[in-house]
């Protein structure tokens, strides 16, 4: 199936056409900046843009940077305050015109991981982190999705997880990579003593430099970056899409 996937994120708003038979993209990537103001309108013009450019009429995977729950924003961390408990799917729909789907962004990078990437068929607990403007969370045991959580908002020696090694941070204080893969390195042992892993697969800026930050992090679990990288949010946008898509035409 084709899915128009679009990834609402911190910085940009990326997009493509996804065959979700195989998670490849089927179209040039596009992306336009994220706006300063994230007020519902100002997202809403945007995401019309991007549906206007690829001309499409079919069904839509969109992910924010928030928890959702059956298309319901549970909280505002990095959007407008105006989004809490609004009903995001269905305003993109009326915009759109399209059946929307709309996911967590960490949530829907870890589905494209599981389904088609680096977490394929792996058993016991996977942990899938969005390293980027926050760090996002998405946990898997057996590859089924415990949705929503949210570990870069654990507190660690007095500090969110994502204020000390998100990638924001790095660029705001000018950190050397090899320093703030060691504030990465105390995030990343702290999971592994509340949860005991098996895996890590880390989506999002980070992971499209993972050969120069990774080698720096000294832990026990497998570390990998994300077979998506960046693109992970997009393909599992529309991955979110098509298994809602179903169950509504079944
Ligand atoms: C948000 C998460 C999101 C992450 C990455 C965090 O600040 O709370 O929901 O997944 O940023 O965008």
């Amino acid at each position: 199936m084709e899915i128009l996937g679009i990834d609402i994120g911190g910085s940009g708003i990326k997009a493509s056409l996804v065959d979700t038979s195989t998670g490849s993209l089927l179209s040039e990537r596009y992306r336009i900046p994220t706006p300063e103001d994230t007020s519902p309108h100002k997202i809403l013009a945007r995401v019309h843009e991007v549906v206007k450019h690829y001309s499409w009429s079919g069904p839509i995977g969109i992910t924010l940077p928030e928890p959702v729950r059956n298309g319901v924003v549970l909280s505002t961390y990095n959007i407008d305050s105006s989004w809490l408990d609004a009903d995001a799917s269905t305003l993109f729909e009326e915009i759109t015109d399209c059946p929307v789907t709309v996911v967590n962004d960490a949530d829907a990078a870890g589905i494209a991981e599981i389904r088609f990437g680096e977490g394929r068929n792996h058993k016991g607990l996977v942990i899938v982190l969005t390293v980027g403007t926050g760090i996002g969370s998405a946990l898997f045991m057996n590859g089924v999705l415990v949705p929503n959580t949210e570990l870069g908002h654990i507190e660690i020696n007095g500090i969110s997880a994502r204020v000390r090694a998100s990638e924001k941070t790095r660029v705001e204080e000018g950190l050397k990579r090899s320093k703030w893969a060691k504030r990465l390195e105390l995030v990343l042992s702290s999971y592994e003593k509340l949860f005991h892993p098996d895996l890590f697969i880390i989506s999002g800026g980070l992971s499209n430099k993972a050969d120069k930050t990774f080698p720096y992090i000294d832990i026990k679990t497998p570390l990998v970056p994300a077979r998506f990288l960046n693109n992970a949010g997009i393909v599992g946008a529309a991955l979110c899409a098509e298994d809602q898509f179903n169950n509504k035409v079944v």
